[in-house]
């Protein structure tokens, strides 16, 4: 049966003769089997065991942790997350962080966590996380990065508060490299005394004539010089003057994202010209566009797992969280609806998914949702 299915494959037939050759001139190829196992497993690890060795305190609401292995580490792209798990008062939870380090530095990754209200994980990142402390990570994932042969050389880059950390260590690489590529970092923070690496790539565009640094402040101080309110078409059309022969990186918060991508849009940027890097599931589920009218975000619901367990959940909140809080295991990487990691198959229920969840379509026929991205509206019955 698998020979048969191995026969359907295309250069079947070569490797064959390959083997046949091989062993007619004395090579036991059996020696080299399980090589390419190990090279996937070095280049691409299921898991990583690192250890905080350092801790760079950014702003008032943001820090730097270094993190190293003590030996070797999977090289990444300028732009790739690491998803960390953690034991947080008893709960096994986890969360993506885009590495801010470059590429070219190979002794460590470093992520900066910036505080969000009432944030579980960000909270016990900055005030708990400390120097000497192991964690569990999963290899550098995500495909928000550069492709020379698909994007643009002029990178419009627009960043929303934590957001900066992935376009952090592609400007930090094309710098540190000298790589042939146009910056134009859009930066939009709500203050401007907590804005994240603004002193570095003040140096950077001050230094460097292809790395242009726009930082647009919501609220900024009486002092404050530069540009205010949010990043708009009219801030993009003025600053870049030409829009076209640009690939354009959109990354932050669901809410910045959702002012900034109309804007973009609008501008007839095409759509295949925007790549986007959303931090999260949005806040205030029940406002999204679709939410059933009737059901509240603090209902509670039944979910019903395999083996006839019982637990509860929170229509206001990811179904993955519910799981996770009852000692329920499900893997997960982006916890954003964008990887298909955390998958579990609904059996009966309807659940609420926001637009930009991105399911197959096989999973949508088979009944399959993002746990990280589903909203429990009422009873479920899921297979993990
Ligand atoms: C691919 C990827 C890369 C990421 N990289 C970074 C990074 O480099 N630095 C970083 O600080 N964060 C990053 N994030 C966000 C991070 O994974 C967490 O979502 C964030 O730290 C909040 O987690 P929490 O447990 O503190 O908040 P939770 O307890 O999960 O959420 C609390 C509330 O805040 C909302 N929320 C979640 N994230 C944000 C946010 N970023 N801003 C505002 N509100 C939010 C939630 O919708 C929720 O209502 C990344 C996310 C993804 C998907
Ligand atoms: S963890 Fe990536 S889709 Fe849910």
């Amino acid at each position: 049966m698998k020979t048969e299915i191995l026969q359907q494959l295309d250069g079947y037939g070569d490797v064959i003769k390959e083997i046949e050759v091989l062993r007619k001139y004395g090579y036991d190829y059996s020696i080299d089997r399980g090589t390419i196992r190990q090279y996937i497993d070095r280049l691409h690890p299921a898991s990583l065991d690192l250890k905080i060795v350092d801790i760079i305190e950014e702003t008032p609401s943001a820090r730097t942790l270094r993190l190293a292995s003590g030996g070797y580490l999977p090289p990444f792209q300028a732009g790739q997350y690491i998803a960390l798990t953690l034991d947080i008062g008893g709960v096994r939870t986890g969360r993506a962080y885009s590495i801010s380090s470059p590429p070219n530095q190979t002794g460590y990754y470093d992520i900066t966590v910036r505080r969000v209200e009432e944030g579980y994980v960000s909270s016990y990142l900055l005030e708990e996380a400390s120097p000497g402390q192991r964690i569990v990570t999963s290899g550098p994932s995500g495909n928000f990065f550069f492709h020379p042969i698909l994007h643009d050389r002029t990178m419009v880059l627009i960043a929303g508060g934590s957001g900066i950390t992935p376009f952090m260590s592609m400007i930090r690489e094309i710098v540190q490299c000298g790589i042939d590529r146009e910056v134009y970092l859009f930066y939009g923070n709500r203050s401007d005394d907590d804005v994240i690496f603004h002193d570095e790539l003040t140096e950077i565009s001050s230094t460097f004539s292809n790395i242009h640094y726009i930082p647009v402040i919501e609220k900024p101080s009486r002092n404050y010089k530069g540009l205010a309110g949010y990043i708009t078409a009219d801030v993009l059309t003025k600053e870049l003057r030409e829009l076209s022969g640009k690939t354009y990186y959109l990354c932050g918060p669901p809410a910045m994202y959702d002012f900034c991508l109309p804007q973009i849009e609008g501008l007839g940027i095409p759509k295949k010209k925007i790549r986007r890097e959303m931090y999260g599931t949005p806040k205030g589920i029940s406002a999204h566009p679709g939410w059933p009218s009737g059901v509240k975000e603090d209902a509670v619901v039944t979910v019903l797992l395999q083996g006839g367990r019982t637990i509860t959940a929170s229509s206001g909140e990811p179904l993955l969280n519910s799981l996770e809080r009852n000692g329920v295991i499900v893997p997960f990487l982006c916890r954003s609806g964008e990887c298909s990691m955390c998958r579990v198959k609904l059996l009966s229920g309807k659940v609420f998914q926001p637009e930009g969840v991105l399911l197959r379509k096989s999973d949508r026929e088979y009944g399959y949702i993002h746990s990280c991205a589903a909203y429990p509206l009422e009873d479920l019955e899921i297979l993990i």
